[in-house]
């Protein structure tokens, strides 16, 4: 227990999870993608996000460059900044799911203690681990922000898959692998999934 929360008692509230599932008409979780910087998680999350809102679900999207412009914008690529960065994610992803919606999580989150952290955060079915397992020579090439070629040129440092490390997920819930496939199939894969573990129904 920290020192703030000594004095501090939980207050529970009346609008439950359940409550808030039944009236979507989904089963909340978190979708969480993994993988390398290019790999192109912000772009598969992007484009499912997109087929469950036109199912009608209820998602939210967070996405690491755009959380690192505001809630983790005092945060580097240090080991200790990037443990932090994906501990407040996964708070934040918990209330996403407490709030009854699919949220969709965006973040390198290279270290596999973190994931289990976040993991641990939330009921066993509510955490899927989603591996965009793209080779670092493909994501090198693709290069889309012009990182990794700052990277090799020693302008960046602490870069993922050139100067800091990436670990695999082991046993994630949905594996990609990224190198030949489209967005829309990837996308597919990972709404495959969530019919048949009946997260949502599919209206279309
Ligand atoms: S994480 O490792 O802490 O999970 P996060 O997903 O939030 O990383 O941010 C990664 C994004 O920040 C990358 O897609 C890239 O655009 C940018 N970035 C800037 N510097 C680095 C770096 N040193 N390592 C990795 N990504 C970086």
């Amino acid at each position: 227990m920290t020192k703030n929360e000594k004095n501090i008692v939980w207050h529970q509230q009346n609008i439950t999870q359940e409550k808030r599932a039944e009236l979507t008409a989904q089963k909340p979780c978190i979708l969480w993608f993994t993988g390398l910087s290019g790999s192109g998680k912000s772009t598969i999350a992007n484009a499912l996000e997109e087929m469950l809102f036109h199912n009608k679900n209820f998602t939210y999207l967070l996405d690491g460059d755009n959380i690192r412009h505001g809630l983790n914008s005092d945060l580097g690529f240090d080991e200790a900044s990037r443990v932090e960065n994906i501990r407040r994610v996964g708070e934040v992803a918990k209330l996403f799911v407490d709030s009854g919606q699919i949220v969709l999580t965006a973040f390198i989150s290279p270290f596999a203690s973190d994931r289990e952290l976040v993991r641990s955060l939330v009921k066993k079915d509510e955490f899927i681990e989603v591996f965009i397992d793209t080779p670092l020579d493909v994501c090198e090439s693709r290069d889309p922000k012009g990182l990794y070629k700052k990277a090799r040129a020693g302008e960046i440092r602490d870069f993922t898959g050139i100067d800091s490390p990436y670990e695999s997920p082991k046993n994630a819930e949905i594996h990609i692998e990224n190198d030949n496939l489209s967005v829309e199939e990837a996308s597919e894969i990972i709404i495959k999934f969530l019919i048949d573990n009946k997260y949502i129904i599919w209206r279309n």
